[in-house]
């Protein structure tokens, strides 16, 4: 027998019936596009609840031919919960973009790029900003501007399908584990550059949380900010994140990838998701803002 995957569904389409959306799944594992909806107008109730429902089983939301103002954004943000400043505000230093569009607003971040950029924001697989006590809960990206070439899509991946499919045995030995995130970490990583002074939020999180809202197990841990296992020596913990990363980012059945088109919002769950954005379309340009809303901190219960 093999001790590696359970096959049962991890999706219970059947469970959501939706009358005031459409839902239609990018795969059976993580990803639906959403219809119906004009979120430049207040949602009613019901609408509120069946798209909490679709992201509590989907995890990544699409919402398509959304014409937003950055308050409009924020207004469907603020509906799930209070709106995250990134640390980046605090230390008056956005890596890679002046909010060029706008007066710069600490709730907004700005995600773009174009032919002097030398990195791009999230081009590694990560959840945001889990180096925070509070990560955010979710992320909404708004994409007003695609490359000319096509490319920029970005790709998702549910972390509870890959805890899922660990052994019985590892799932155990992770459950007792916990690990340090370092916001100082995609400087010295993916950016290759140095972290501006000031010192950075570094938390130390469970290796397997429990989703606050689904109930469902998540792996926690992202080559983006996750630096230590506390519990293990630095070889023995370089080993196992290096094992998990791998399990986590190799798996095409646990992925769904975004393709956007201009005026669409992507809403994703930073619990049990991690986000890569594909940088393959230099030296052409994209744009994008995005609102995160803070969450509880993560646990394992
Ligand atoms: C991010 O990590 O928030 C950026 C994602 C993207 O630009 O696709």
């Amino acid at each position: 027998m093999s001790m590696q995957t359970s096959k049962r569904p991890l999706v219970d389409i059947k469970a959501l019936a939706p009358q005031t959306i459409t839902i239609e799944p990018l795969t059976p594992v993580i990803g639906a596009e959403i219809g119906g909806v004009d979120l430049s107008r207040p949602l009613s109730e019901q609408q509120f609840g069946e798209i909490r429902d679709a992201f509590n089983t989907y995890h990544v939301l699409v919402f398509r031919d959304q014409v937003l103002t950055a308050e409009d954004h924020k207004r469907f943000g603020r509906l799930f919960g209070k709106l995250h400043v990134h640390p980046y505000h605090s230390k008056n230093s956005p890596p890679f973009h002046a909010d060029t569009r706008g007066a710069p607003d600490p709730e907004i971040l700005v995600v773009k790029a174009d032919q002097n950029s030398r990195y791009v924001a999230g081009e590694g697989w990560h959840s945001d900003v889990t180096c925070d006590v509070e990560p955010p809960m979710g992320s909404m990206l708004y994409i007003t501007e695609t490359p000319e070439i096509g490319g920029g899509d970005t790709c998702f991946l549910s972390t509870i399908a890959a805890y899922d499919s660990l052994s019985p045995k590892m799932q155990d030995f992770v459950k007792t584990l916990t690990a340090v995130h370092d916001g100082a970490k995609p400087y010295t990583g993916a950016y290759g550059t140095t972290p501006p002074e000031g010192g950075w939020p570094k938390t130390t999180h469970p290796v397997v949380i429990r989703h606050p809202e689904n109930g469902k197990l998540s792996l926690f841990v992202n080559r983006g900010f996750t630096t230590k296992i506390h519990e293990l020596t630095r070889s023995e913990s370089d080993a196992i994140l290096e094992m998990l990363w791998h399990h986590i980012e190799s798996r095409l059945e646990f992925q769904c990838r975004v393709r956007w088109r201009p005026n669409s919002l992507t809403f994703w769950d930073n619990r049990c998701a991690q986000h890569h954005a594909v940088w393959d379309y230099y030296p052409y340009s994209r744009y994008g803002q995005r609102v995160s809303i803070v969450g509880e901190r993560p646990r394992l219960w």
